[in-house]
């Protein structure tokens, strides 16, 4: 008999290795993203153990600052934006060794003759290799500009080949259409080969997204439901309670399409729809993808004002503030149509989804946060307990909660108790943190480490990005010459406009959200 309990415990063949040592050069260092984000989890990274003893952090930016200086915005911004890094005084005085700031302007050659220096010198000091992971942390305007002056420097290369690894971490938006994104692609492409190239979107880096494929293909019973033969229709739902914040003037080029719809949603809408990779390598998950994202059924410019909603946010509540319209944010057009919520009904043209609509929507400043995936189940037949005073009968519902309270619960229907035959639906529900033990590392901890170790499986690649594009493009030009007029307003703390309701309940059916209501 095979003894079970005293089975060998085998290493985890998922555990990650250490990176090689590193200098992480981020460009933008004065900006949000580095001190909300990027520190703070390369600041994890460090407390955890995950981190080589060798490795510097060089903060390049245009704006004079000194090495000391520095250090300390960025704890004050550890102590603010991730407390619970921030108790340990001494571990932050030995991180902060790791960080140097080094001031120059984009396309100052010698500020990046400068940096090779630095690198060098740092290197040889620590006789470690040059290994760079650069960055690009800055508005993308500057993108190419940076990539070129890397190039100048010598610094894309390594000097031998074999020497030392050079990669680029590019932030979204990876252009601003699908030709600027081309564009982008080749500018960057006659630098970096594709394989250097880390197209990161944070979402990817979410516990609950990565654990899609895990749902989806570690277990046996939902793949064979997984398809137009068992599934009704799908629903995307990403909405946030704030607004644009601080970020106007960034949010006026954007819109809802460019900031969320052409990469957060396509990558959940790609996980969600895609066939079985035939491995687990970057390449077999990203070929997967982006066949989904091919055939999406492209929604022409004439029929965007028919099948897509659009609409912008009016003062109104966020809990119990009260907050302005997006026409009143700073930075903001008074004029601006610029959407701020979206719904539309997409459909994937291939065998396993032909026919089933994947509804779609996300806005600022709704009554939640809330990333949820509502998998909506075929009824059951209208005889037994769909029919009589029993029926109609909640259809099965399979909710996949991306954020907050990630988890996954599943709506079935059960004999209510007592004397009658009646039925009620209920809920089994696995909330991750009722359930595992640890914490979900933050995406961007996440995504750094995979860059630091050369796995791009959670990057997208520009053919991925592409498709978003070609499906997002004709979206954005059917919406080109609506006036502020017809853009519809929700106010603020609403669930966005009626017609999005109507969109859905034309096909008699409803959007609807999974809210958990007890948890730890
Ligand atoms: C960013 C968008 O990519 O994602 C923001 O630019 C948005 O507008 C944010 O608020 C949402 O991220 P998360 O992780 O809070 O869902």
């Amino acid at each position: 008999m095979v003894d079970l309990l005293n089975k060998p415990v085998q290493a985890n063949p998922f555990s990650r290795p250490e990176p090689d040592p590193f200098f992480l050069v981020i460009f933008g260092a004065s900006g949000d993203l580095t001190r909300r984000k990027l520190i703070p989890a390369v600041y994890n990274l460090y407390r955890q153990g995950l981190l080589p003893a060798d490795f510097f952090v060089i903060a390049f930016a245009r704006r004079d600052n000194s090495d000391e200086n520095f250090r300390h915005q960025m704890f004050r911004s550890i102590q603010q934006f991730t407390p619970a890094a921030s108790d340990g005084r001494k571990s932050w005085d030995q991180f902060a060794r790791h960080l140097i700031y080094h001031q120059a302007n984009f396309d100052d050659p010698d500020g990046f003759e400068a940096l090779r220096e630095k690198i060098h010198y740092l290197a040889g000091q620590n006789t470690t290799t040059e290994n760079c992971l650069f960055y690009l942390a800055t508005q993308p305007r500057y993108f190419s500009v940076i990539v070129q002056s890397l190039a100048d420097a010598d610094l894309s290369r390594p000097a031998q080949p074999g020497d030392c690894w050079r990669r680029l971490v590019v932030e979204k938006p990876f252009g601003s259409d699908l030709q600027s994104s081309l564009e982008l692609t080749r500018q960057i492409q006659e630098v970096f080969s594709e394989k250097q190239i880390f197209r990161i979107d944070h979402y990817l880096g979410k516990e609950s997204v990565q654990n899609l494929l895990v749902f989806r293909f570690a277990n046996s019973i939902f793949e064979p439901l997984w398809n137009k033969n068992y599934i009704d229709h799908v629903q995307i739902s990403v909405t946030e309670s704030i607004g644009v914040e601080n970020r106007g003037a960034f949010y006026e080029q954007a819109g809802a399409f460019r900031d969320i719809l052409q990469n957060h949603i396509m990558h959940l809408l790609s996980l969600i729809a895609m066939e079985p990779p035939v491995r687990l390598d970057a390449d077999a998950i990203r070929d997967e993808k982006v066949k989904i994202l091919r055939a999406l059924r492209p929604i022409a410019p004439g029929c965007v004002g028919d099948e897509v909603v659009r609409a912008q946010y009016s003062a109104g509540t966020s809990g119990d503030q009260l907050v302005p319209g997006y026409l009143e944010e700073p930075g903001v057009a008074a004029d601006s149509v610029t959407e701020t919520f979206f719904a539309l009904k997409a459909f994937i043209d291939n065998w396993r989804w032909a026919g089933v609509p994947f509804y779609i929507r996300s806005g600022k400043r709704m009554p939640v946060r809330i990333t949820e995936i509502g998998i909506h189940f075929r009824p059951v037949p209208n005889v037994l307990f769909n029919i009589g005073k029993t029926a109609p009968m909640l259809p099965n519902m399979l909710t996949i909660r991306i954020q907050p309270n990630e988890g996954i619960s599943l709506q079935f229907q059960a004999k209510t108790p007592g004397y009658e035959m009646s039925i009620q639906p209920l809920k089994m529900d696995f909330g991750y943190s009722d359930s595992l033990e640890n914490a979900p590392p933050d995406a961007y901890q996440r995504l750094l480490l995979d860059a630091l170790l050369g796995d791009s499986t959670l990057f997208a690649r520009s053919d991925e990005v592409e498709a978003a594009w070609s499906f997002v493009d004709p979206i954005i030009a059917g919406c080109s010459d609506i006036a502020l007029q017809e853009l519809p307003q929700y106010s603020a703390g609403t669930w966005g406009p009626k017609l999005a309701d109507e969109l859905i309940i034309a096909d008699n059916r409803i959007w609807t959200l999974t809210r958990r209501t007890k948890f730890r």
